[in-house]
């Protein structure tokens, strides 16, 4: 049995709606703005303009002629969500608009003074995150019609065509399918802290179903996402200037700090999502994996991190399952910790495509001096890659339990 958890809040009731969660839209922010008020137009213009200003080389000349603008009139939450993605995506093309070879080590006043402020508010880092990137990048062309790729689009774009608009959109639909899973969770608590096997059970299944529909929409990643494309144009401008050995010192946000601040590069390793699953089930990981998983939780919305805190600190699923003797919750929980690792096997499958052979391939075709070197075995979020993952895996499988004798 795992050691008793520190039950902070054991009577408390999870609701998502405390969390800023939905229970239609998980994480993904409900019906994010396209457009912010008149006076931040010369953000707007920039950045809907920004995968040919990036590709024409004009970006940088655009953003040293940008107005200093005042965050003051970003009144609602979701003003404020847009206007960070807007600033978050200008400061990565910014910084990455001639590759890795010669990023931009400062970041003009008139963009590092309202990013930091408007991070500040959101309780964000000043870089491109998870939840700018996906979270509240996205539309439906049909507001009626389905959760599909041909009735999404994203906000934002960057190069990279059609890839890079699949790579956001299929994350959407990635976490879109999640969040049957994580009213599930909810769920699941309440019917530990009830004892009530028939409420788990319902719950346990919910949440077997939304992993595998999560493993579905993940797999559309390999219909619509050319590897080469992501690993030779889209990777470069998620890349971040901590543990990056292209930007070693950091970035330095003119008029914020004289010292250059380091920020990891966006990832989905900051969605919320799989991280909710691990502490639902009490899978734990080895201790550098958890050092950067949570780290990353620093990367998200501050009431997503709550949330992943909280449930940390609800009673434990598996010493109930494991005393309760109800057989079938057993059974049920170990459906959802197989189909989590399996989950997990398929998104290692991806980044053997997308990283390691999309790498191996660009180097044999002499294009490295090109390439990011620095990035060639890591990830966006700056670690190696195939271990930690593989490591993460195994402490999935490892969580299943063996009936009580
Ligand atoms: C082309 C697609 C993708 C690639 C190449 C990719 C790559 C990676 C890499 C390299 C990592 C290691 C951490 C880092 O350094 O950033 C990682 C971790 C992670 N990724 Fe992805 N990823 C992809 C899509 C996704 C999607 C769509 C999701 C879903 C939200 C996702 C969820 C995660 C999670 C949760 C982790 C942390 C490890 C875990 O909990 O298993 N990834 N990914």
């Amino acid at each position: 049995m795992e050691p008793q958890r520190q039950n902070l809040k054991p009577a408390t009731r999870l609701s998502l709606r405390r969390y800023h969660i939905s229970e239609e839209y998980g994480f993904l922010l409900c019906s994010p703005l396209k457009e912010l008020p008149d006076q931040y137009r010369p953000w707007m213009e920039i950045a809907n303009k920004l995968p040919h200003l990036i590709e024409s080389h004009q970006l940088r000349a655009h953003v040293h002629k940008m107005p200093l603008l005042d965050c003051r009139f970003l009144k609602s939450h979701r003003e404020q969500r847009l206007a960070h993605l807007v600033l978050a995506a200008i400061t990565m093309g910014f910084v990455w608009q001639e590759g890795e070879t010669q990023p931009q080590k400062v970041l003009p006043r008139t963009l590092a003074i309202p990013f930091v402020e408007v991070s500040r508010k959101l309780g964000l880092p000043a870089i491109l995150v998870h939840s700018d990137l996906v979270l509240t990048n996205w539309t439906k062309r049909n507001p009626e019609g389905p959760w599909e790729i041909s009735n999404l689009e994203a906000i934002i774009s960057f190069p990279g065509g059609e890839s890079l608009r699949a790579f956001i959109l299929v994350t959407v639909l990635v976490e879109k399918a999640a969040a049957p899973g994580i009213k599930a969770l909810v769920q699941g608590v309440e019917a530990v802290l009830q004892r009530s096997q028939d409420a788990l059970l319902q719950a346990l299944q919910q949440l077997r179903l939304s992993i595998q529909d999560i493993t579905r929409a993940l797999a559309q990643m390999h219909d619509y996402v050319d590897p080469d494309i992501f690993y030779t144009v889209i990777r470069i401008f998620l890349s971040g200037w901590k543990d990056n050995p292209a930007m070693p010192t950091g970035l330095v946000y003119e008029g914020v700090a004289t010292e250059p601040l380091r920020y990891s590069g966006g990832s989905a390793a900051q969605s919320s999502v799989l991280q909710a699953f691990d502490e639902f089930l009490g899978i734990r990981h080895c201790k550098e994996s958890v050092g950067f998983l949570q780290r990353m939780r620093d990367y998200m919305p501050p009431s997503h991190k709550a949330f992943l805190e909280d449930l940390h600190s609800s009673p434990s699923l598996r010493n109930y399952v494991l005393t309760s003797g109800a057989g079938s919750c057993l059974v049920a929980y170990n459906q959802c910790v197989e189909a989590l690792a399996e989950l997990r096997s398929h998104h290692i499958n991806m980044v053997a495509r997308y990283i390691i052979s999309a790498a191996a391939k660009a180097r044999s075709r002499m294009l490295s001096h090109l390439l990011p070197h620095a990035l060639e075995d890591r990830g966006t979020g700056g670690t190696a890659v195939m271990s930690f993952l593989k490591s993460i895996k195994e402490k999935t499988v490892e969580a299943i339990l063996q009936p009580c004798a």
